[in-house]
């Protein structure tokens, strides 16, 4: 059989059909658009033939647009790079590798439960110059170098299942290419690649792979020679790859099945590797009836054999594709238009897959055992028996309704399982919940059992939290103060606090201006040299709320930073039954200017103050306060200012004035 389809390298025997470039430039294709996709994803109906579909990722459209990667990811189950496990991407120069590509798609395929097939080690294309003009031992070492690093890059990445080892080493008569690998190295490269493959990773399937190889032919003769070869000589091989770059103007080949089935027979999986079904540019409605007619074909020559373990297309939208680069005159080769529309390409696929794209109008069955567990004052969690459907459950819609009776069933969320955990409710409240299933078509099913759900917090629990107590205030400054006090208690628990403020000293009104799940809490925001009251009150699961605390009041600290001070007192003199105390010292420890202050301190029993200066003094009983007399009020951060007092004592008595403290209004 003459070859249907033609490598990069001899593409340019294909000579552009001058006059038909032109009239394709003139004629604009209408083509009927298919539906709406809501077909059962390939995926999903290739894994029920326990074959994988995959496609050719280009890292860069993977990267950029969601078009590509939402297709990417809902139809296909496997990957191949299409460039970037080639040895000019990773390995462009001697033993400088870069993964970069690679790894990028090795993680998107991790991430939608995908796997990777390698593609590919050693070939005569799009290898650096370096490794081409290397001499036999030099270019062995460096071949054996890269596998190595590149297979075992992967080695223990469960993502990545399967190599292609050597690429395209036949011509097309059924012997070896004249590559420099063959000339270098003599056909013993190929065993000698597969054994250093299969060194780098004991587990991943090891591939063979070439173009025009599809039906029986010289070509495809020749290769099933070799892997029987290569099997009966125990070199670790596989698999072997069709490439399958069809065209329709050659034909399709016939024996497709027939040829997978021999491959199989020697005891090695079959792959189509890199399938793509050009046509003669532009498109009609005719060309895609033959293009589909023939994906059909291939995807039943595969399903037909079970060796054959899938299908990688490649690429799969017609805007990135290497054959109008590379088949001039031919083009629209893949599955989905140059605007991700399906085409009738798609639906061939997915039809020969076991799907029915475009009619599918089964429901699912209807959820059952619809239940709830776990539930709290918030949330309930819902489980239920799952649907079954002919193309398969693709989520399930989760309804809710107010109350035990009565109101509208809603929306309130979606599940891709049979459980759902709904939160945000109102505790000791009813509500009322029904799932039902969706299909890939759209197609809805009839809901499930209603089940009937009451947040706990208490159903009739009106018993309000213990007022708070001992609420107090500390660390008050020109802009803040901290409130602590002592907890509440509840008969189902205290959930919280709510911190009220009322301005002044009296009057106004009580807001509330925070909540704690904490006995303390920090307000902040306060304006200098004003007073404020608070009171905090308890609240518990089912929404009771405490009578209020005690009311504590605060007034800031002056002047917009941090205002403070300290007193140091020094017995200047003394003497049987008296002493002077000068300097008392007051220093302003803040961070802004104060303006009053106040020194308190107590008196040891029997002393009595006889005389004082630079203080404006007040006694009561023993305890003394000292402020300002007028010039020395304000004091500047870090200033200090001092006053003195004489004391008499009982005679005989040596203690002095004790307890000395210093605050700022
Ligand atoms: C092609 C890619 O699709 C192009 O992007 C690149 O420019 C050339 O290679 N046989 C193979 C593939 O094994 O690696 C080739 O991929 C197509 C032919």
């Amino acid at each position: 059989m003459t070859h249907r389809s033609v490598p990069v390298a001899r593409s340019r025997r294909l000579a552009p059909v001058a006059v038909a470039a032109l009239l394709a430039a003139f004629v604009v294709p209408v083509l009927a658009a298919e539906p709406a996709n809501a077909a059962t994803p390939l995926r999903t109906l290739a894994a029920a033939k326990n074959k994988f579909i995959g496609f050719a990722a280009a890292t860069g459209p993977l990267a950029n647009e969601s078009a590509y990667r939402t297709i990417a990811q809902t139809e296909f189950s496997q990957i191949t790079p299409e460039n970037a496990m080639k040895w000019d991407s990773t390995e462009p120069s001697d033993n400088q590798y870069n993964f970069s590509g690679a790894d990028q798609i090795v993680t998107f395929a991790a991430a939608n439960n995908q796997v990777v097939h390698g593609h590919t080690l050693v070939w005569h294309s799009q290898t650096p110059s370096w490794v081409q003009s290397l001499s036999a031992s030099a270019m062995r070492t460096a071949m054996n170098d890269h596998i190595a690093t590149v297979v075992g890059h992967f080695a223990s990445n469960p993502v990545v299942q399967s190599w292609d080892v050597v690429n395209e080493v036949f011509d097309e008569n059924g012997g070896y290419r004249s590559s420099f690998w063959y000339n270098t190295l003599g056909s013993g490269f190929i065993a000698d690649a597969f054994r250093a493959a299969r060194a780098a990773d004991a587990d991943a399937k090891l591939c063979i792979n070439d173009y025009n190889v599809e039906g029986i032919n010289a070509k495809s003769t020749a290769m099933y020679n070799l892997v029987n070869t290569l099997k009966g000589q125990g070199v670790p091989i596989d698999c072997v790859g069709l490439q399958t770059h069809l065209s329709t103007q050659y034909g399709f080949p016939g024996d497709m099945q027939q040829n997978i089935a021999r491959f199989a027979a020697l005891g090695v999986t079959v792959r189509i590797t890199e399938l793509d079904i050009r046509i003669p540019t532009p498109r009609t409605a005719a060309k895609d009836a033959t293009q589909a007619q023939y994906y059909t074909n291939v995807v039943n020559a595969c399903l037909a054999v079970s060796a054959c373990t899938g299908i990688t297309i490649w690429g799969f939208t017609d805007k990135y594709s290497w054959v109008p680069d590379t088949f001039p005159s031919e083009g629209a080769a893949l599955i989905y238009d140059e605007n991700y529309q399906v085409k009738p390409s798609y639906t061939a696929v997915n039809t020969a897959l076991g799907g029915s794209p475009n009619n599918d109008t089964t429901a699912p069955s209807a959820p059952s055992n619809l239940a709830a567990s776990g539930t709290t004052s918030t949330s309930t969690t819902l489980s239920w028996t799952a649907s079954t459907d002919n193309v398969g459950v693709t989520g399930y819609d989760i309804l809710r309704a107010p109350g035990t009776s009565g109101g509208t069933f809603a929306v309130v969320g979606s599940s891709t399982t049979t459980s759902f955990t709904n939160t945000g409710l109102t505790a000791a409240t009813s509500y009322r919940y029904q799932v039902r299933a969706k299909d890939a078509a759209g197609n809805t099913s009839a809901v499930s059992n209603t089940v009937t759900v009451t947040t706990s917090g208490g159903t009739g629990d009106t018993t309000a939290p213990s007022a708070p107590s001992n609420l107090a205030a500390s660390g008050t400054t020109a802009s803040g103060t901290s409130l602590s006090w002592t907890g509440s208690t509840d008969n189902v628990g205290v959930t919280g606090y709510d911190i009220l403020r009322a301005p002044g000293t009296s009057g106004g009104t009580f807001a509330v201006v925070g909540t704690s799940t904490t006995t303390s809490y920090a307000d902040s925001g306060l304006s200098a040299a004003t007073s404020y009251r608070y009171q905090v009150r308890a609240k518990d699961a089912a929404g009771n709320v405490s009578a209020v605390s005690n009311t504590v009041t605060v007034t800031t600290l002056s002047g917009g930073g941090t205002g403070g001070c300290s007193v140091t007192a020094t017995v200047q003199t003394s003497w049987g039954n008296g002493y002077v105390m000068d300097p008392v010292t007051v220093k302003n420890t803040g961070t802004s200017s104060i303006t009053g202050w106040t020194v308190t301190f107590t008196l040891p029993a029997g002393h009595t103050i006889s005389g004082s200066w630079n203080g404006t003094v007040t006694v009561s009983g023993q305890n003394v306060t000292v402020k300002p007399v007028g010039w020395n009020s304000t004091v500047a951060p870090g200033a200090s200012v001092a006053f003195g007092f004489q004391v008499s004592r009982p005679n005989g008595d040596t203690s002095t004035a004790s307890g000395f403290a210093c605050t700022t209004p």
